[in-house]
């Protein structure tokens, strides 16, 4: 069992993560700067109020961690269009010079189909809308890829297709293939079986794979 750290884990996939790892034995460290309104009661769960972007804070979070999970969102509101965006990056900035210096070797980092080379699989005619409503958010997860494949660390990158709030099912593809990358819907709950499965396995260590139904 593993002591894991969620960036992200106050909703959405980070908070599928944390009560998946949780329910499967692990224990973990729910990062979140609203991390004190996570409703999740365990004795192997620790919140921590703080800001990705911030090393201090990311820095007292890791104590004790031996595994990270990158889950991190920005709402998806006028600015997405708008911009400027940059969590991503900056966050992934301060991450990884903090784990190396910590000993943390293992890194699972949440992007999204279209993000990287996977970009190459969306097909033409959508890429246009995709662009005008996700292309700051997406150049910004191509910086945050850079970065962690760039590394070193035994990093996963798991690029999820259109997200739902579905059950998990645990019958989901995972397509590491270029050929086979194409998008669909995955709910967050079957992406965090993914995750969490990769607490314990290195099949997909310095991958990323592309997640759908
Ligand atoms: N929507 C889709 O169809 C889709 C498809 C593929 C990939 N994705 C990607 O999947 C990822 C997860 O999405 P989601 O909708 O499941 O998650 P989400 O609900 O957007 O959750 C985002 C998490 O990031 C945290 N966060 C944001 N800024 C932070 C900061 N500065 N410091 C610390 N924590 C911060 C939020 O907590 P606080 O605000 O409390 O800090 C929250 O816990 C995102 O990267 C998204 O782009 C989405």
């Amino acid at each position: 069992m593993a002591t894991v750290l969620i960036m992200g884990a106050s909703s959405g996939i980070g908070l599928a993560t944390a009560s998946l790892a949780l329910q499967r034995g692990h224990s973990v460290v729910a990062f979140a700067r609203s991390a004190g309104r996570i409703q999740v009661q365990h004795d192997k769960l620790r919140t921590f109020v703080g800001d990705a972007r911030k090393s201090a804070d990311v820095a007292r979070a890791m104590s004790g961690a031996e595994i990270v999970v990158q889950a991190l969102g920005v709402p998806a509101n006028a600015r997405m269009l708008t911009g400027p965006i940059d969590l991503f990056s900056a966050a992934t900035a301060t991450l990884l010079p903090l784990m190396k210096e910590a000993g943390i070797r293992r890194l699972i980092s949440v992007t999204g189909f279209g993000a990287g080379e996977s970009r190459s699989a969306i097909n033409p005619l959508q890429r246009l809308g995709f662009d005008l409503v996700f292309g700051r958010a997406y150049a910004d997860k191509d910086i945050q890829e850079n970065l962690i494949i760039q590394s070193g660390l035994d990093w996963t990158i798991v690029r999820p297709g259109v997200l739902n709030n579905g059950r998990g099912t645990g019958r989901y593809r995972v397509l590491t293939r270029p050929q086979d990358w194409r998008n669909g819907l995955i709910s967050r709950k079957d992406v965090a079986d993914f995750i969490v499965r990769q607490l314990t396995e290195d099949a997909y260590v310095r991958q990323a794979p592309v997640l759908v139904r």
